[in-house]
C-alpha cells in the first residue's frame, strides 16, 4: 500500500512539474533515478502531441536511455551549454531546498547539468522532505572520489566527524564504479548543522570529485504527498 502511494507520489509530482514548466523549444536537462522516469515519459508524450521541439541532455547512462526510449532528441552540453530547465530527483530536500543527491551514483553529472541550467526543478515523493539534511536520508552523503585516493579520503572524512562506507556494486564483487570511472563513498554525518562549511571542507580533500550536497541550486520542488496531492515548495527567484 505504502509502495503504491510512493509511486503515485513520484508520478504525480513528475507530471505536474512537466506540465507547469515545459515550453516549446526548451533545452532540458534530464536527471537520474526512479522519479525522473515518469517525467521523461510525460516529456515524450507532450513533445509528440504538441510538437514542442524539445532537446534533452542526459545526466547518466540511464537518462541517455530514457531520452532515446521516449523518442526525444538527445543533445550535448557542447551544442547547448545553457540549459533552460533541469528536472531531477533527490534523496533529501530541506526546507530551503538544499539537497542530498547521488543515491543513484550520478551526482557529478547531475550537478554539472544543474549548474548550467537556468532553473533546477526537483521532483520527489513525500519521504524526501525534511527540516534538516541528514534527518531522513540515513544512507549518508554520497561523495564521488578518484579510486586511488579512496582510503585516505575515508580517513579524512572520519576526522570530519563522518562514518564513511565505500559503496559496493551489486551482482559484482568490489566497489561500485560510477559513469565516470570513480568510486562513491557514502558518509553518515547525522543531522547536518553547518552545511556550507562541511561541503567546503570535503571538497578541499584531494581526490574528491564532488559531494552530493546541492546547496542553493534548486528553484522549486514538486512533492507528491501521501493524500495524492502535489505540494510545491519554492525558493526566492534567481536573478
Ligand atoms: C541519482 O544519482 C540521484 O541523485 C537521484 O536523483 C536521487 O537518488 C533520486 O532518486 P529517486 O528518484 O529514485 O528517488
Amino acid at each position: 500500500m505504502t509502495e503504491n502511494l510512493i509511486e503515485l507520489g513520484k508520478k504525480k509530482a513528475a507530471i505536474k512539474a512537466v506540465e507547469e514548466n515545459v515550453k516549446k523549444n526548451m533545452i532540458i536537462g534530464i536527471g537520474s533515478g526512479s522519479t525522473v522516469v515518469y517525467a521523461v515519459q510525460k516529456l515524450g508524450e507532450i513533445n509528440k502531441e504538441k510538437s514542442l521541439n524539445l532537446k534533452c541532455i542526459a545526466s547518466s547512462f540511464q537518462a541517455y536511455q530514457l531520452i532515446i526510449e521516449n523518442d526525444l532528441e538527445l543533445v550535448s552540453l557542447e551544442q547547448y551549454p545553457k540549459i533552460d530547465l533541469d528536472i531531477d530527483g533527490a534523496d533529501e530536500i530541506d526546507k530551503n531546498l538544499n539537497l542530498i543527491k547521488g543515491g543513484g551514483g550520478c551526482l557529478v553529472q547531475e550537478k554539472i547539468l544543474a549548474s548550467n541550467s537556468k532553473i533546477l526543478i526537483i521532483i520527489a515523493d513525500f519521504r524526501k522532505s525534511s527540516e534538516r539534511l541528514g534527518s531522513n536520508w540515513k544512507k549518508g552523503v554520497p561523495i564521488e572520489v578518484i579510486p586511488m585516493a579512496y582510503f585516505p579520503i575515508m580517513m579524512k572524512l572520519k576526522n570530519l566527524g563522518g562514518t564513511p562506507i565505500l559503496r559496493m556494486a551489486q551482482s559484482k564483487s568490489g566497489p561500485l564504479i560510477t559513469d565516470n570511472g570513480n568510486f562513491i563513498i557514502d558518509v553518515d554525518f547525522g543531522e547536518i548543522d553547518k552545511l556550507i562549511e562541511l561541503d567546503r571542507k570535503i571538497k578541499s580533500i584531494p581526490g574528491v570529485v564532488d559531494t552530493g550536497f546541492f546547496i542553493g541550486m534548486a528553484s522549486k520542488a514538486y512533492i507528491g504527498t501521501r493524500d495524492g496531492d502535489v505540494l510545491i515548495l519554492e525558493t526566492p527567484k534567481k536573478k
